[in-house]
């Protein structure tokens, strides 16, 4: 088959690979019929994420048909069209049983944290779904079927992105009549700013630099936008503008995001793991005893995490990996009921063969990228 594998930092290629196989009698093969790249996708391929082998199947958020079950699956069955949460999740040990999906203690033999398909050796080894075939662990655990009245952009992102915003928001404890700061406008922003919206926030402020993803953000989410490179001090901006500072900020950047020239020297002497620019501006943009609940994703090692700015005005701090499973039938719900859509955040549709224009496209922002997806079959 053909796969969408790393091959160092910042080179991707599209490459024949052996076809997954089943091996335990509760794995699943699925005939992936469409698939996206996420912005946790960048960290992988900027080399953010330790134990990334050279030749590793990437993709986490995958959808397509069941085409062949272990003989202990009885939760679907070949034909059946799901979607796949993106942590891999046993289903009985405390974690999974206590709505933790995402730090399943079965899942990694490779480590503490749960695993996550296609997201390195550190995260389980899985082998992911940018790719025509996905082999599935635990499938009487994570796979929900689909109905055939949806079309796969309606409920592809149930795999991700679209869990990992509710849950952004409501690790905020968001609340009618909030103000809602939320860093970036990227996929995970533009679903968290919706969320935020439905959850009853009377003031949604949208933060970015890049210009016609908070344009999409005024036009789609009908949010306030602020353009951060118009201030030398964001957080101090919004402290201002929302005379004292928001109820809760979301953080949906992580390591990633735009970096001072400091930043640049300490990630590359291994002080810092990435950018804390969106930490920072959380740190003057929430109110005292407001909540930051960061969704992006950080690196180990933090040289100057400013702690005590947290601590002087008794700020929550809540993060992690999303616990997907718990999400996904309440948002399923959503969609089929037409309460909630995500498809506008979908600006480029292409085949598994142009997948490293996909990722160029999408990790420079280029052509008002937003988000892509992928049809493999
Ligand atoms: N916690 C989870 O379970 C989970 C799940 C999915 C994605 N994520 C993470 O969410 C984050 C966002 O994902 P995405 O797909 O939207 O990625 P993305 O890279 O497309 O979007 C990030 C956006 O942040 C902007 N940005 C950079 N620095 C900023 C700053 N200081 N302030 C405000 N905006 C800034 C960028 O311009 C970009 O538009 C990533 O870190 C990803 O790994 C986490
Ligand atoms: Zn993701
Ligand atoms: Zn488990």
């Amino acid at each position: 088959m053909k796969a969408i594998t790393y091959q160092g930092v910042k080179d991707v290629k599209v490459k024949k690979v052996d076809d997954p196989v089943i091996d335990r009698d509760d794995d699943m093969i699925v005939k992936v019929t469409s698939t996206a790249i996420c912005g946790s996708d960048l960290h992988l391929i900027h080399g953010m994420v330790p134990n990334m082998p050279k030749g590793f199947i990437l993709g986490h958020e995958t959808m397509g048909i069941v085409e062949e079950t272990g003989k202990a699956v009885t939760k679907v069955k070949k034909g059946d069209r799901v979607i796949v949460p993106f942590p891999v999740s046993c289903g009985h040990c405390w974690y999974c049983e206590h709505d933790l999906w995402s730090q399943c203690d079965n899942s990694n033999p490779n480590g503490e944290v749960g695993a996550i398909l296609g997201y390195s050796n550190t995260y389980g080894g899985y082998p992911g779904g940018q790719a025509q075939y996905l082999k599935v662990p635990y499938a009487n655990v994570g796979p929900v079927v689909v109905p055939e009245e949806l079309t796969d952009e309606q409920v592809l992102f149930l795999s991700d992105i679209l869990p990992t915003s509710y849950w952004g928001v409501e690790q905020g404890s968001v609340k009618q009549g909030d103000t809602v700061v939320v860093l970036g406008c990227g996929p995970v922003g533009l679903l968290t700013q919706k969320w935020a919206a439905y959850m009853g926030a009377k003031r949604i402020i949208a933060v970015d630099y890049i210009g016609y993803r908070l344009a999409h953000a005024r036009t789609y989410n009908n949010v306030e936008v602020y353009n951060f490179n118009d201030s030398d001090n964001t957080g101090e901006y919004i402290k201002e503008i929302t005379h004292g500072g928001a109820d809760v900020v979301i953080d949906c950047v992580g390591m990633d995001g735009k970096m001072t020239v400091i930043e640049m020297v300490e990630s590359a002497l291994k002080l810092q793991g990435g950018s804390k620019s969106a930490i920072e501006m959380s740190t003057q943009a929430v109110r005292k005893g407001g909540t930051v609940s960061m969704v992006g994703v950080y690196g180990a090692r933090y040289n100057a995490f400013p702690l005590g700015d947290f601590f002087a005005r008794n700020i929550t701090l809540k993060m992690g990996q999303c616990p997907a499973h718990t999400y996904i039938p309440r948002i399923l719900d959503l969609i089929r009921k037409g309460s909630f859509d995500a498809t506008d955040i979908i600006t480029h549709r292409l085949s598994l063969d142009q997948g490293e224009h996909a990722y160029e496209i999408f990790d420079e922002k280029k052509d008002n990228c937003i988000k892509v997806v992928m049809k493999p079959n």
